[in-house]
């Protein structure tokens, strides 16, 4: 038998006690060990659970207790989880994590940690939740140069998304429905603002090209601003708006990095991940275009891909497996000014066309039901960010409101 204890009893933390538990003799012939649960840590009392008598308040039971090699790490935040974490992985303790904000920031220090003391750091679950990602990045994509990843990584905001061009349903609607399925981040600015999918590309941003790619040096817009004229001109386009995190390496090296909501075709394999399900294309070398696809987010999921990092710890203990990549200083993603883009861009004016035209040369107009007459939609030249941002002072200038700018991606 092994024990492990489970730090943070949330949506998560549960799922994987219940997992534990309701799996018990499937993963029994897995690891040819049962795996019981011996201490849960949490602040909160739950008076009602069955599992009243595993509950600690105090981390130290948990970090001096030898008997326990394995610990999960399901409470989310900055701190005390990277306490936390560290102090177990240093006492010799094995450690498995959900926690994308944890390892967005902390990663490439906690690996290292790891080695170090010959114990492993997992995370599967911190992308993707139910789908398996980080260890095919790691293992069976490992014969490729990974040149580019795009991906659906928040279920909150494709759940969001969806149910406005589908069901034109509000955006405050959407995401209530989503804090109820239990999708959501405790802050849902986390979500919506594009923050938990920035952690997510730069976990694979990190994994797929060997240096710690930081979240604050990540252009990161959410889709707080999309509205049902801009789903509608989407359509016009022959696409939907969906928030992508994409990550490149350049040909001379460099890495590209960015979140924002985009303009995909009707028959890119992103656009129809719908609801909280996420997408994650993998473009490499040797296998050309692979998309993972499942479950983003949600209490079983998300504790499935948990589980199976303790399942691997548990079949071979001692077996350094920790993934790998090195820290980085200073900024290593390029300004997003150098970027290649074209955008649909949303404007008012009542001279627009003209103006637009002389900025931009001839463009594709789109158009939607009940489009006001001063209101022109149209898709700009491919240039480079900067450029663009430059001609969009331009019209600015000459009197055009820009309403909306969404960038269109090839995938
Ligand atoms: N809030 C996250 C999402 C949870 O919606 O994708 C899973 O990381």
């Amino acid at each position: 038998m092994v024990n492990i204890a489970v730090m943070g009893y949330g949506v998560v933390g549960s799922g994987v006690v219940e997992v534990i538990y309701k799996n018990r003799e499937s993963i029994l012939k897995k690891c040819g060990k049962i795996i019981d649960v011996k201490y849960i840590l949490d602040l909160k009392d739950f008076p009602n659970s069955p599992y009243q008598e595993k509950f600690v308040k105090d981390f130290n039971v948990i970090l001096n207790d030898d008997d326990i090699s394995v610990v999960v790490e399901v409470m989310g935040g900055i701190e005390p989880a990277f306490t936390f974490v560290d102090a177990c992985l240093k006492r010799g303790k094995s450690v498995v994590s959900s926690n994308k904000e944890l390892v967005a920031a902390k990663g490439a220090q906690l690996l290292k940690t790891a080695r170090q003391n010959n114990v492993n750091f997992f995370f599967e679950a911190s992308v993707g939740g139910g789908i398996p990602i980080i260890r095919p990045l790691h293992q069976c994509l490992a014969a490729n140069q990974i040149y580019e990843i795009a991906g659906i990584l928040n279920g909150t905001t494709n759940f969001i998304l969806t149910k406005m061009i589908k069901e034109g349903m509000s955006f405050d609607s959407a995401l209530k429905l989503a804090q109820e399925l239990g999708y959501a981040e405790r802050n849902p600015s986390a979500d919506v603002d594009g923050h938990d999918a920035c952690r997510k590309i730069c976990i694979l941003a990190s994994l797929a090209f060997g240096s710690h790619v930081y979240p604050q040096n990540v252009h990161t817009e959410g889709i707080t601003a999309i509205t049902l004229e801009d789903v509608a001109y989407a359509e016009d386009w022959g696409g939907v708006i969906k928030l992508i995190g994409r990550a490149n390496k350049t040909e001379d090296g460099k890495l590209q990095v960015m979140v924002s909501p985009a303009f995909i075709q009707n028959d890119s394999q992103l656009a129809n991940v719908n609801d909280v399900f996420n997408g994650i294309l993998v473009r490499g070398d040797t296998t050309g275009d692979v998309v993972f696809y499942g479950k983003g987010a949600g209490k079983l999921p998300t504790a499935s891909a948990v589980v199976a990092d303790v399942i691997e710890e548990v079949k071979s203990p001692g077996t350094v497996r920790s993934l790998r990549w090195e820290d980085s200083t200073g900024n290593n993603v390029e300004d997003t000014a150098t970027y290649q883009a074209q955008m649909y861009v949303r404007a008012q004016g009542q001279k627009a066309k003209k103006e637009i035209e002389a900025i931009f040369g001839e463009v594709w107009y789109l158009a939607r039901q009940n489009q006001p007459l001063d209101e022109v939609a149209f898709v700009t030249p491919l240039l480079k960010e900067g450029e663009l941002n430059h001609q969009f002072q331009q019209l600015e200038a000459a009197g055009v409101s820009i309403l909306a700018k969404i960038r269109i991606l090839d995938y």
